[in-house]
């Protein structure tokens, strides 16, 4: 991994400490020879010592850091510099000066990562400003060797078709696509990335990936939470901008591409996108809907979603959306995809489903006590990762009753925890593979498929807590 300065904007919020400090102390740990400096930057009116204290309290209670060694860390590796509330060309000037400080003091040579984890409103200004700045260009060091800057973007990329293309505009005008990390961090997890091993290194499974063998797959993200404090967020967002355009429609995308000709990022991205435009246009009936009321889950009371804060009372923003996409290609002609995802469901799970033809002659389907099911195979994400495959057996005794058993493979037990998706994604980053990330034509294929829908008017229906969305959706 190259020398670089890694430049974090709105390193005093959330997102930096719950998740990017801490993923960047395990690439450190385990690569202590890496040379990289951190140079946090936001509108707090910190200096070096207040943010280091800032950060260390957040890697002791949220990284899960001893006092000591989140000390030791922040102490070698952590910079602030402060913009403006209303930052300037000055105040960027100002961070491209301090970047080239560090560079030279701390002998980091000439790449960069810029690391936007800001609120979308301000991708374009800050991309606009790093421009004019020159800081999307390698810092001048008259020395030899690797030089890069990389732009990382933290989703949602826009919250439709037209935002979208306005943001790619604006990110282009300064940075070529080889330089623009966007981030959506369910490609980061590792079992979202053994979907792309499961299939092509298990020809066993590859052969049967088609419309001759599969009937549907379904792909579900249901969580537990609900929205809590992020009211104001997801009213204007919702369930098709929050979670099915970007992340459900990625593990779509994984599950449906052809194989590509390579395992490099390109090969594999416009995979992604080709499966994406084969999508046929989706019409009221691919789409249900819904908004979850006041009730129970697991013992706790959970508040209508219209009575959170940020929320307008008489909202018909979706915390539930199911979706059914057909693909018009040869593969997967007439085999239903379905995206469902929700808030305050029963269950935290996010699995894919692919649910095979039944025999083409049932041979047993008439025999008494027989519960034959088509096979069924569920690769689980999360939280028990693993998957498993369904098959009919027989029941000893007389006759020949079926009766389905699952054949299970847990993924920690098999070959170790995974490491989080930011601890994947930041090294990824700095090797420069940008196999993990989205490229800005899925961004904007995916929004094209979503876009009329949003645009329609909407009927939402209400759904309990604790259940699995409103039972208008099990007809999809
Ligand atoms: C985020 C959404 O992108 O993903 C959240 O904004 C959602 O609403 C979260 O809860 C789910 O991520 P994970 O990794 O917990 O499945």
């Amino acid at each position: 991994m190259d020398p670089h300065v890694f430049v974090l904007f709105g390193a005093t919020g959330d997102l930096s400490k719950r998740l990017i400090l801490p993923a960047l102390v395990d690439l450190t740990r385990s690569n202590p020879d890496l040379k990289m400096r951190v140079l946090g930057v936001s509108r707090t009116e910190y200096d070096d010592d207040a943010f280091r204290r800032d950060a260390i309290d957040g890697l002791v209670s949220v990284g899960g850091l001893g006092r000591g060694e989140a000390t030791e860390w922040v102490n070698t590796y952590i910079f602030y510099q402060s913009l403006d509330g209303d930052p300037t060309p000055d105040d960027y000037e100002r961070v491209r000066l301090r970047a080239d400080e560090l560079a030279h003091r701390f002998e980091l040579g000439p790449s960069r990562v810029l690391y936007l984890a800001l609120p979308p409103a301000a991708f374009e200004m800050t991309a606009e400003w790093l421009g004019r700045t020159g800081m999307n260009r390698p810092h001048d060091d008259g020395g030899k060797g690797e030089r890069w800057v990389r732009l990382v973007v933290e989703k949602p990329f826009g919250h439709s078709l037209a935002s979208a293309r306005h943001l790619n505009e604006v990110l282009h005008r300064h940075f070529d696509e080889s330089q623009i990390y966007r981030i959506d961090h369910y490609l980061g997890k590792e079992t979202v990335q053994n979907l792309l091993v499961f299939r092509l290194a298990n020809p066993i499974f590859e052969r049967l990936w088609n419309r001759d063998a599969i009937e549907r797959v379904e792909i579900y993200v249901s969580e537990d939470l609900d929205v809590g404090t992020r009211g104001a967020y997801y009213d204007r967002a919702g369930a098709m901008r929050d979670m099915i355009q970007n992340h459900l429609t990625q593990l779509f995308t994984l599950v449906a591409m052809e194989v590509p000709s390579s395992p490099g990022a390109d090969a594999i991205r416009s995979e992604k996108v080709k499966v994406l435009r084969s999508v046929a246009p989706l019409s009221g009936k691919d789409v249900v809907l819904g908004q979850y009321t006041g009730g129970r889950l697991d013992g706790r009371s959970v508040e209508p979603y219209t009575d959170l804060k940020g929320v307008a009372p008489d909202s018909t923003t979706e915390t539930f959306a199911a979706v059914r996409l057909s693909v018009n290609n040869w593969r997967w002609q007439g085999v239903p995809f379905v995206l469902r995802t929700g808030k305050v469901m029963k269950k935290r799970t996010t699995e894919v489903r692919v649910v095979f033809r039944p025999p083409p002659v049932a041979f047993f389907r008439d025999l008494e006590g027989c519960e034959l099911k088509s096979n069924l195979l569920r690769i689980e994400l999360q939280p028990d990762e693993g998957f498993s495959l369904t098959f009919g057996v027989k029941r000893p005794g007389d006759g020949f009753v079926v009766e389905p058993q699952r054949f299970h493979v847990d993924y920690a037990e098999a070959v170790g925890d995974p490491p989080s998706a930011y601890r994947t994604l930041v090294e990824d980053l700095i090797r420069g593979d940008q196999t993990l990330f989205v490229h800005g034509d899925e961004v904007e294929a995916s929004w094209a498929l979503y876009d009329p829908i949003l645009k329609r008017p909407r009927k939402v229906h209400p759904y309990a807590p604790g259940s699995w969305g409103p039972e208008a959706a099990d007809a999809l």
